[in-house]
């Protein structure tokens, strides 16, 4: 069984995929993190995104795999453990410009696809249910008003990477993710988007459990069988 849960940053996709897979005991993936750890590529080799060669060469090598360590996935490209550089904002900065890329796409959604032969996953992003997983079993659709989303997301960086806090502030957060939103909604390829037949759920007043309570009870009512 698939379970997509795409919608813009900010909206608690992240805190809401994993415990949502937690609920269900099904794997989970953070595809946000694998655009990231290419970003983090072409920055660390100094690739001009109009180099296709060079772009093309990468992709190939970049041998991203996920690792569960302490109850907890460590995100590796070429051989390093990326976890918490990919999160820096000299990646955060960059990352949309990357995704719209059409090779990068491509060779990002056959890894994704292959994940899901490891049987039931619930994947997070921006296209997963309209492009990579359109007969997804299930699929959610997150909103929040942008200031709500631009203070969760200065909470999360105060709270986990104060270092990257230091130079930025509400406003700041905000105008970056409008642009990232502007970016990701009308880029040619695999735009953000509510697929039709998505729950959506506007989460700007509501907290995490109810969130959660919310995807599972609508799952547990269109497949009663299963124990959620
Ligand atoms: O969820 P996030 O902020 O970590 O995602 C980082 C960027 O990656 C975001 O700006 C858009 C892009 N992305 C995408 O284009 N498609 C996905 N499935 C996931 C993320």
């Amino acid at each position: 069984m698939i379970i997509t849960i795409d919608g813009p940053a900010g909206t608690g996709k992240t805190t809401v995929a994993k415990r949502v897979a937690q609920g269900l005991h099904f794997s989970y993936f953070d595809t946000g993190a694998m655009y990231r750890s290419v970003t983090w590529a072409i920055i660390e080799k100094n690739i001009s995104l109009s180099d296709l060669d060079s772009l093309q060469k990468l992709l190939e090598e970049l041998s991203f795999h996920i690792k569960e360590v302490d109850h907890q996935k460590r995100y590796f490209a070429l051989g390093k453990d990326l976890t918490e550089e990919i999160r820096t904002q000299k990646v955060t900065a960059r990352v949309s410009e990357v995704a719209a890329l059409k090779p990068v796409r491509d060779s990002l959604k056959v890894i994704q696809r292959a994940f899901a032969a490891h049987g039931d996953c619930v994947f997070e992003g921006r296209d997963m249910g309209t492009v990579v997983f359109p007969e997804a079993d299930f699929k959610v659709f997150l909103t929040a008003r942008p200031e709500v989303r631009a203070q969760r997301r200065l909470d999360e960086l105060l709270s986990k990477m104060p270092e990257e806090a230091r130079n930025l502030d509400h406003d700041k957060i905000l105008q970056d993710l409008m642009r990232r939103d502007e970016i990701d909604s009308t880029r040619e390829l695999a735009p953000l988007r509510c697929p039709e037949d998505a729950l959506k759920i506007d989460t700007s007043d509501l907290s995490i459990d109810e969130v959660v309570e919310k995807i599972l009870n609508n799952i547990k009512d269109k497949f009663p069988s299963r124990s959620v």
